[in-house]
């Protein structure tokens, strides 16, 4: 399976913060926001992974993360010109994807909890095995931000809605979903939305219709956060405080999870750290070398 990362768009409900800088860079607590993402593609053992921004952005990511190696992770990199929509990545990515599934992460998009390594490593199976889709969707209190599930008297769903002005229920769908090849057709087949752009919101409903699309709801124990407006962001940040501080564990650690996979040895974790020592980042990574 293959994974993409979209940290593209203009970042506008994030003004004046992303005026000249792309979102996804931003810091989240203590590292760049797009850490996160990357670490929840790499827990679902995902080694080959393309980011999509923008073409003034993909430079610093290209700073930021080189070709991969030193995570023991292939990454390369795609322009969006224009923010036409979310479905896009699989039309931009179609080369990279080739023939193989793909997991498409949002790059605002922050899941940690207990449990989730276990479910992302399954979806990621599920697909491989059996084809189609899988989507996550969790209750929320502002639904109309996202898109939205609707059920019929047996909790079936019936349809997905893309940010509804009557939200037909409370549960959201996370930026986080896996498909098989199909998604590349798909993607290319639906027709822009009002705000013009491909929706995958779309996307899924052409699953949904084919009796194709899996959907699991994510459990109390599983947060989910996107960084999307000034409080979110916030409480995002918070939120990866609290929980780092309290429990002496770093979430979203790119290094830590190459090294946990076996991907890079103690050696090269600790020739990571060796730069970021004054840091409590690179004293955790030296830490956990001597666990
Ligand atoms: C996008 C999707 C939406 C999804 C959300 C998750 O919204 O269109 O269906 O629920 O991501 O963060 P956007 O970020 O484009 O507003």
């Amino acid at each position: 399976m293959k994974g993409i990362i979209l940290a593209g768009g203009n970042g506008t409900r994030l003004y004046p913060m992303t005026y000249a800088g792309n979102k996804h860079l931003m810091p989240l607590f203590n590292k760049p926001m797009i850490y996160y993402p990357l670490s929840v593609l790499m827990l679902s053992k995902i080694k080959d992974i393309l980011i999509i921004s923008t073409p003034e952005a993909l430079p610093t990511y290209e700073k930021l993360f080189g070709n991969g190696n030193q995570l023991g992770i292939n990454i390369s990199y795609a322009k969006q010109e224009e923010p036409k929509g979310l479905a896009e990545a699989f039309i931009i990515g179609e080369e990279f994807i080739g023939d193989d599934s793909v997991c498409l992460i949002l790059g605002d998009n922050i899941v940690y909890g207990s449990g989730l390594t276990g479910i992302l490593e399954k979806s990621s199976e599920f697909v491989e095995n059996n084809g189609g889709a899988i989507v996550f969707g969790q209750y929320v209190n502002d639904p109309q931000r996202y898109g939205v599930l609707e059920f019929d008297e047996n909790k079936k769903i019936t349809k997905i809605i893309e940010k509804p002005k009557n939200s037909p229920s409370n549960y959201a769908v996370i930026g986080l979903y896996y498909y098989d090849n199909e998604v590349i057709d798909i993607s290319k087949s639906i027709k822009p939305s009002d705000r013009e752009e491909l929706e995958i919101t779309d996307v899924n409903n052409v699953y949904l219709e084919k009796n194709n699309l899996n959907c699991r709801i994510f459990s109390r124990g599983l947060a989910w956060f996107d960084a999307g407006t000034h409080e979110s962001f916030l409480d995002a940040s918070n939120y990866i405080h609290a929980i780092e501080k309290r429990m002496n564990l770093m979430v979203g650690c790119i290094e830590e999870v190459a090294y946990r996979n076996g991907w890079i040895s103690k050696k090269q974790l600790l020739k990571l750290a060796q730069p970021l020592l004054k840091t409590e980042y690179g004293t955790y990574l030296e830490r956990i070398s001597n666990e």
